[in-house]
């Protein structure tokens, strides 16, 4: 869990695109810490449910550094254990911010034939669960389907006001209410590029707008 009050990493110990200076106010999580966290996740996937096929559908695009770097490490620890998994990875899309505010209509612009999904163990793997509100509307899709299992592991999740929150079954951090960027999270397609969780200052903001 990042408190409130953590101030974060400066900027100037690590290395980040230069087209992002400026642009940046802090790190809040760096790139080699996701990836270890994340190979403990993967640990605790395989200890739960291990021994299944599943089928990792990841929701594109926050969620493509998370699930590949996610699958990878299951995929190590699989070879290196008793226990096998075997995995299929599909995609989903959605979309709902613009700018950093969330938008009232989650829209499904992508993604394949859901009923594939039916009688499968499914582990979905998103980057960010803030209000929850996107994920209960994925997951009540995905429910019609009738799927033998649907566990959710999801990279962050927000610390919001609402007590209603909704909690997955796995995740790498509990963060501030702060909008972050990097690690595929973006701000209008921006910062996708960039390896660390970081927070974008004003500047940043205002540059990307749409
Ligand atoms: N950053 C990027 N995308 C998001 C965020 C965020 O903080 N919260 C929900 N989607
Ligand atoms: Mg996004």
């Amino acid at each position: 869990m990042i408190s409130d009050n953590w101030p974060g990493y400066s900027l100037d110990l690590f290395t980040y695109p230069q087209h992002y200076y400026g642009d940046l106010e802090y790190v809040l999580i760096p790139h080699g810490i996701i990836v270890d966290r994340t190979e403990r996740l993967a640990k605790d996937i395989m200890q739960d449910i291990g021994d299944n096929d599943i089928v990792v559908l990841c929701v594109l695009k926050g969620g493509y550094k998370f699930c590949a770097d996610l699958v990878e490490h299951i995929k190590n620890l699989s070879r290196n254990s008793e226990r096998f998994i075997s995995m299929k990875v599909d995609f989903v899309r959605l979309k709902s911010y613009h700018n950093d505010q969330s938008m009232q209509d989650m829209q499904i612009i992508g993604g394949d034939d859901l009923s594939k999904l039916t009688g499968k163990n499914v582990l979905i793997v998103e980057d960010i669960v803030g209000t929850g509100r996107t994920m209960k509307v994925l997951l009540n899709n995905i429910e019609k389907y009738k799927p033998k299992m649907i566990k959710v592991a999801s990279l962050l999740v927000k610390r919001t006001s609402r007590p209603d929150g909704y909690r997955p079954d796995y995740y790498g951090f509990e963060i501030p209410d702060l909008f972050v960027v990097g690690y595929a999270l973006d701000y209008n397609e921006h910062f996708r590029d960039l390896n660390h969780i970081c927070v974008i200052n004003d500047h940043g903001k205002a540059k990307y707008r749409v």
